[in-house]
């Protein structure tokens, strides 16, 4: 697992979408043979979508083949209720960039057969050739997507039943009232994300510091499901300085001699400017 240490939230952010973008770019991607790229939703993408917005609109990457696949939704909220993660994704990414309609894929928490739907999600990322790359973000307690603490580490789209823990970490998009927080999402499996051929996970924050430690530092455990990507053949972590204060001092002085000596902060950073 490579892990990259930038010195703030801003910096994490353009850090990780010029990486997204070079993906995107060096793939050439075709109406025939797009990019399939996974999105989490959540306030840590928040300065990658900005930023990935901004080189669209500056003409360095076109989104016309690229297809998406985000990672959960809630169960029983309106798609119109301004925190459902369609309403989200909308607002913050797929407004703003050139992205045909038809090309997204967000899971139907409404759907009548909820165990269907997600049925239905795992095959239509089988068709469209599997994920290129998930981005995602991790909860307090390590969790990817919403595969909770004690999830199957391989696990597929399926209903999960949310952690008070995350529904009070959540409470704060609902004005702060736990009881407004839908209780159930769907979510694609810890199996999913970890058939993609790349991950890349971000995670800043000083709330995110006990999460980072367990996904890098400690075994693979099903109590903090992020720690499976220990397991991927080419899994990235994005974090910022706050996040890594319960790291090792020898774990964060190792990333932070490599990056310096292979030169990664700049050569993705400076990228397009
Ligand atoms: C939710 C989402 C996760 C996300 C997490 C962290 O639980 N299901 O995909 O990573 O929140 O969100 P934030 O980035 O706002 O801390």
């Amino acid at each position: 697992m490579r892990v990259i240490i930038a010195k703030d939230y801003d910096e994490m952010s353009v850090w990780a979408a010029n990486y997204v973008a070079k993906r995107i770019i060096d793939f050439k991607p075709t109406a025939e043979h797009p990019f399939v790229l996974g999105c989490p939703t959540g306030s840590s993408p928040l300065g990658l979508y900005k930023h990935l917005a901004e080189l669209n609109h500056k003409g360095v990457l076109s989104f016309q083949n690229v297809v998406t696949f985000n990672m959960d939704e809630y169960v029983n909220l309106d798609v119109n209720h301004p925190e459902s993660y369609h309403s989200f994704m909308w607002t913050n990414f797929f407004s703003k960039i050139d992205i045909k309609p038809e090309n997204v894929h967000i899971l139907d928490g409404n759907a009548k057969d909820l165990l269907a739907e997600c049925a239905h999600y795992e095959e239509m990322i089988q068709e469209a050739g599997g994920i290129d790359l998930f981005m995602g973000g991790v909860g307090p307690d390590g969790h990817i997507a919403f595969n909770e603490p004690g999830s199957s580490l391989t696990s597929r789209t399926r209903i999960k039943t949310l952690t008070t823990n995350t529904i009070q970490a959540n409470c704060r998009f609902f004005d702060n009232d736990e009881t407004k927080v839908p209780k159930q999402a769907l979510t694609v499996g810890v199996g999913t994300v970890m058939d993609a051929r790349e991950v890349l996970i971000l995670c800043n924050g000083p709330k995110k510091a006990r999460a980072l430690h367990h996904m890098i530092e400690n075994g693979v455990n099903h109590m903090w499901t992020s720690s499976m990507l220990q397991m991927h053949q080419h899994a990235t972590v994005v974090c910022d300085e706050e996040a890594t204060v319960e790291l090792k001092i020898s774990t964060y002085q190792y990333f932070k001699d490599k990056q310096q000596i292979e030169g990664t902060i700049g050569r993705y950073y400076n990228l397009f400017k």
